[in-house]
């Protein structure tokens, strides 16, 4: 490409002003508490697609980072579940190095939510229960592609499903190496845009520091604290 495209000129116009997110307005001082909040506001919002689309980042053994979306299945204290296929570039990522970061985007609230921690695969029974809960063209085509692997063409994939469902016919579809992966995170931050453009920044994190009530304050959740970080 040899023109440089200017995009500096575009600015995100508000419909609606923000409410100021402030830490005394949070019922309890409890980033899962506070996620699911937020997330069960992202639902009920028409204009928000697919809410659980998160960006995960991944790091390789040699230190080179890669991100891309994957869909958020399940969350509680313990963490946030995906799905995906354990053979593929991520999976390999995380199998040298489990320290992952996950971000959520919601434009139409002016909200991101960014999460850090690290990965372990959770039980095979359960992802054989979600696996076999999602609609059969889906599992089909986790069995058929060989996920982040160079191939030939699209026909080779094609030619490949409709083998499958040759060989399979009514019969059930077999887990491939593919399953669920726990985020135990170590660190939740909440980010809403405002209007003015002095976002508000809040982030817990898993710290057994004693809070000053200052900057690092106690958090109503065993081994987390929390502050404002400026935008
Ligand atoms: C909105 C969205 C949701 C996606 N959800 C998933 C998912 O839940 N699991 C998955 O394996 N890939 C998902 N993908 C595809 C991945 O972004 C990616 O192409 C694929 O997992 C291969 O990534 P890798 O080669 O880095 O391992 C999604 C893509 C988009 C755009």
């Amino acid at each position: 490409m040899s023109t440089t495209v200017e995009i500096s000129a575009i600015r995100a116009k508000y419909r609606e002003p923000q409410d100021i997110f402030h830490e005394n307005s949070m019922t309890k001082k409890d980033p899962f508490h506070l996620f699911t909040k937020w997330f069960d506001e992202a639902l009920v919002r028409e204009d928000l697609v697919e809410p659980n689309a998160m960006c995960l980042a991944t790091v390789n053994k040699d230190g080179y980072p890669s991100a891309r979306f994957v869909l958020l299945k399940t969350y509680d204290e313990r963490g946030f579940t995906f799905f995906t296929n354990y053979d593929s570039r991520k999976a390999k990522d995380m199998e040298e190095n489990p320290n992952v970061a996950a971000t959520i985007y919601w434009l139409p609230l002016k909200r991101s939510i960014r999460i850090e921690g690290s990965v372990t695969k959770i039980s095979k029974e359960e992802s054989e229960v979600y696996f076999h809960s999602r609609p059969r063209a889906s599992q089909i085509g986790a069995l058929a592609s060989p996920q982040s692997k160079a191939i030939p063409s699209r026909e080779y994939l094609d030619e490949i499903e409709s083998g499958i469902k040759k060989e399979l016919g009514d019969g059930q579809v077999p887990i491939p190496n593919w399953g669920g992966y726990l985020i135990t995170p170590r660190a939740i931050e909440f980010w809403q845009g405002q209007t003015n453009r002095l976002h508000d920044r809040i982030r817990f994190r898993k710290s057994d520091e004693k809070a000053d009530e200052k900057l690092v304050h106690q958090a109503d959740l065993e081994g987390w604290v929390y502050e404002r970080l400026a935008p």
